[in-house]
């Protein structure tokens, strides 16, 4: 069964916040330049300002419009088996560290939507890691295990707030849900203002790590004692971070439902993840997670989501779906600190995993202190190596290795564009050349050559979003090659389409 909802728009960014904010003019001059307007670059930009900083952040679009506008916005400490896996490879210490500090977080964002007045539809909820399995019990007593000993107030409960039967639960009471573009929101109009500036539509091209640091934009040069790079993925290679974090997408839909949806904010374990939270009248269910850049992704993806909505709530209409993608680090941990070893210029958080709500609030927290000279964290240092996690460091590069020389026989191979119905995408191969080919839904071509701009991987056609996406390190582009996602930075080039 096809997908029932045609347009692919997140709840959270149907109706986008009507204040916008206009590039750079005469002050170029700042304390700290933020790059990115999610909720890592406006929640540290607000914690610089409160410290006295002058700041500007610099977004290529609008503020909230990334992925931070695009997920399940559960802002929780108890993340699936989060603690129990970070226990494993870095051992309990950090996951104490990271537990508190996530809990933290949870209550800074509570804290910061009531100070600044936001009106986010925040609300206190359980949040739950089930597992619906006898067979995924043990994980979930590892976690709860993990939990207790970095002192969340956990328990376990044969039960969880889901319309089917499941072996069991851990419940951590009292975290939140939001709105999260509203809440992003706010903290824009917070940071805009008293010398402080929110610069929209603004891209920063290139950074050379000067004193002050020098950002190039796409509305002129701006400088800055510091600059932090919140980005999502750090858009600079310098510092190798696409070789130790993988993205990985998700998806998402809502459905308008008859009865009670589920109030609790859940998660499962084992073969598949489920991911649940209700929005007034609105089921809210997350699955069918991947590498970015995997193959053969269409539309069933959503499908498998909408039939999981539809088999355990009486579903009245499907109203919106979405997907995104967040780099997942090989060793769990978010990358929180220096851009680079013994820099002091530059700043980086990146790496949430799909728990970026409270990772970035966690991380914009430990920027705010070391900025201003304290010591933050070293826990979350991005130049630390975790060797427990060399395992898998070595299998994502592997995996990278493989996609940059494979793909020589490519899938959807055609000789002529007249193979192309409307909505479909083909590749045409030159000698080393490879073009891809889309056929819009009004017959029109649009060519783009296939080497990912980033370190020239073959992307691969997405059908679920109608886009070229790059199975190394998950840069997309649309069907005109414009980037969607880095780490790339320019676009993909296009090409002369095929004769049709
Ligand atoms: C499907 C899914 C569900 C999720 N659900 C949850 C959840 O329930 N709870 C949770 O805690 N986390 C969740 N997450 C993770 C969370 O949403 C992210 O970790 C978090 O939003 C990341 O915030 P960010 O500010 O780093 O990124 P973004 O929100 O993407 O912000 C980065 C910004 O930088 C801008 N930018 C990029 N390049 C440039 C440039 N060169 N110049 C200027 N600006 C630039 C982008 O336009 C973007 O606005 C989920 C993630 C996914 C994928
Ligand atoms: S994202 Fe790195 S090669 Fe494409």
């Amino acid at each position: 069964m096809p997908p029932t909802t045609t347009a692919a728009q997140s709840l959270w960014l149907a109706a986008m916040p009507s204040r916008t904010y206009p590039p750079p003019a005469q002050e170029r001059t700042f304390d700290v330049l933020v790059l990115g307007g999610g909720i890592s670059g406006l929640t540290t930009a607000l914690l610089l300002k409160r410290r006295g900083a002058r700041v500007a952040v610099v977004e290529a679009g609008r503020v909230g419009a990334g992925v931070s506008g695009n997920n399940t916005a559960k802002v929780t400490a108890l993340q699936s088996t989060m603690l129990s896996s970070i226990a494993a490879v870095r051992g309990s210490a950090v996951a104490d560290e990271y537990a508190a500090r996530s809990l933290a977080a949870v209550d800074q964002v509570a804290a910061l939507a009531l100070e600044l007045g936001i009106d986010c539809d925040m609300q206190r909820r359980d949040a739950c890691t089930v597992a619906v399995q006898d067979l995924d019990l043990s994980g979930i007593e590892r976690e709860f295990e993990a939990a207790r000993h970095a002192g969340l107030p956990v328990e376990m409960t044969a039960s969880a707030d889901l319309p089917y039967p499941v072996a069991g639960a851990v419940r951590l009471a009292d975290q939140v849900e939001f709105h999260p573009v509203k809440y992003v929101a706010g903290l824009a109009a917070a940071v805009d203002g008293d010398g402080c500036h929110v610069f929209e539509d603004t891209r920063a091209l290139g950074v050379t790590d000067s004193s002050p640091v020098l950002v190039e934009t796409t509305h002129g040069p701006l400088h800055g004692e510091r600059v932090v790079v919140a980005t999502h993925y750090p858009v600079w290679d310098r510092g190798l971070y696409f070789a130790r974090m993988e993205a990985g997408r998700s998806y998402c839909v809502a459905g308008k439902v008859r009865g009670a949806p589920a109030r609790a904010m859940s998660i499962t374990t084992g073969d598949a993840t489920w991911s649940y939270r209700s929005a007034g009248d609105l089921q809210i269910v997350l699955g069918q997670g991947h590498a970015t850049g995997a193959r053969g992704v269409d539309g069933s993806r959503y499908a498998a989501v909408e039939r999981h909505l539809r088999e355990h709530w009486d579903v009245e209409q499907v109203t919106h779906r979405w997907s995104a993608q967040d780099p997942m680090p090989y060793d769990h941990t978010p990358l929180i600190g220096t851009y680079l070893p013994g820099s002091s210029r530059m700043y980086v958080a990146t790496g949430f995993a799909k728990w970026g709500l409270s990772g970035a609030t966690m991380a914009a927290s430990i920027l705010s202190e070391q900025l201003a000279g304290g010591p933050g964290s070293d826990t979350f240092s991005p130049h630390r190596l975790s060797p427990r996690g060399l395992p898998q460091l070595a299998r994502m590069n592997a995996k990278v290795g493989v996609d940059l020389v494979g793909d020589r026989l490519l899938p959807g191979q055609i000789s002529s564009a007249a193979e192309l119905a409307p909505g479909s995408a083909g590749v045409v191969r030159s000698g080393t050349e490879r073009t891809g080919v889309y056929r819009d839904e009004d017959g029109a071509l649009h060519a783009v050559s296939m080497r990912c701009t980033h370190l020239g991987c073959l992307v691969r056609f997405n059908a679920a979003e109608t886009s070229w996406d790059c199975p190394c390190h998950g840069s997309r582009f649309d069907v005109d090659g414009a980037v969607l996602e880095g780490p790339a930075v320019h676009p993909l080039p296009a090409r002369e389409p095929p004769s049709t």
